[in-house]
């Protein structure tokens, strides 16, 4: 059975229960690890809503490990992640954007097989100004239960379980892969349940659309500044045709479009990356796996300009990558601008 199998209105709960339920092995840990994560979504989208009525809104006056200033929604997110999954009994630990190190789950819970990586709070600079914002989440295997450490989550993005977002903006919608295609739920408040809205994203082959933050354009290496004129130049231009350009400053929600109406969506490496010894902005174990595998499962392409991002091996927890994807046609045409150099 495929997402595109189950009829819309769908609750998330019965399409898991289906979906799962023909997957020998542990399918009932993956489903209880899912509900605990479509509960925390709820409750992050919850206190999205209420913005400065919940007390959610600036800064929190700390920096994380990667050296960003963290707002307080990216640790209370964190900890709402914590919270309702460290008891679900499906996982070996957790690993967060905003911790230094994982978090193995404690002796007095029961310990599962399973690993989850995750960006709590997407697109923070967008909390204040009421912009869209997300949850970005990867599940893997845990190579050893009984003790986790850091180096069982340096695993290719290709051996994800499954993957996804939640988007909190006009509507909250849980977007999600279990590794045969991609289905998107919207959130029905009244009912307290996410429901299928999406029964198979698709990310068109071709687009005339693209998402770069342009104020960073001096610093673009060639194949970038190359792409990205002929783009501007429209129809009058190499491409023949004339782009829009759009930047939601959350990668949930650019990739969220893309996933609904084709585009790319780029985060290149640049020469003010590099000269701090960057390697990329977006982190690969929270940002550009699990949306890589997303987009991928729509039919569409996730490359670092040298690699595809799911065949990156990990060498460190907070490891960053340059990010090219969406629509085949124009990473493809990336990838050959990045190789001619
Ligand atoms: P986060 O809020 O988790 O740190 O992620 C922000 C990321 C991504 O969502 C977005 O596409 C990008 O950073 C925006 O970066 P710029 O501010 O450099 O445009
Ligand atoms: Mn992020
Ligand atoms: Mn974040």
């Amino acid at each position: 059975m495929s997402p595109t199998d189950h009829p819309v209105g769908t609750t998330l709960t019965r399409f898991l229960a289906h979906e799962l339920a023909q997957r020998e092995g542990e399918h009932r840990a993956i489903e209880t690890l899912l509900a605990g994560v479509a509960r925390a979504c709820q409750r992050v989208s919850d206190l999205v809503r209420r913005g400065e009525l919940a007390g959610v809104l600036g800064a929190a006056g700390s920096e994380n490990v990667q050296g960003e200033d963290q707002k307080k929604l990216d640790i209370i997110a964190n900890d709402v992640f914590i919270e309702s999954l460290e008891q679900c009994g499906s996982l070996a630990a957790m690993a967060s954007e905003e911790m230094d190190a994982h978090y193995p789950i404690p002796d007095a819970f029961t310990k599962g097989d399973y690993l989850i990586a995750f960006d709590p709070l997407d697109g923070s600079s967008n909390i204040d100004v009421n912009g869209s914002t997300g949850t970005i989440f990867s599940i893997m295997r845990a190579p050893d239960v009984r003790v986790a450490t850091d180096q069982d989550f340096l695993q290719p993005g290709r051996d994800q379980v499954c993957a996804g977002y939640c988007l909190y903006s006009s509507a909250t919608m849980l977007v999600l892969t279990l590794g045969n295609g991609v289905a998107g739920f919207t959130l029905d408040d009244s009912a307290g349940e996410f429901v299928l809205s999406h029964p198979s994203m698709r990310v068109p082959a071709s687009t005339s659309e693209f998402a770069i933050n342009a104020a960073y354009q001096r610093h673009w290496y060639p194949a970038v500044t190359r792409y990205i004129d002929e783009c501007v130049a429209g129809e009058s231009g190499a491409r023949g045709r004339d782009f829009n350009m759009r930047w939601a400053g959350s990668m949930v929600g650019d990739v969220h479009r893309i996933l609904c109406r084709g585009g790319v969506f780029l985060y290149p490496m640049d020469a003010k990356l590099d000269a701090v010894g960057q390697q990329g902005k977006l982190r690969l174990l929270y940002e550009a796996n699990p949306m890589g595998l997303l987009v991928e499962q729509a039919g569409g392409r996730a490359h670092t300009g040298t690699m595809p991002i799911l065949d990156v091996v990990p060498d460190e927890l907070h490891q960053r990558v340059p990010v090219l994807m969406g629509s085949v046609e124009e990473v493809d045409r990336l990838v050959d601008y990045h190789q001619r150099g």
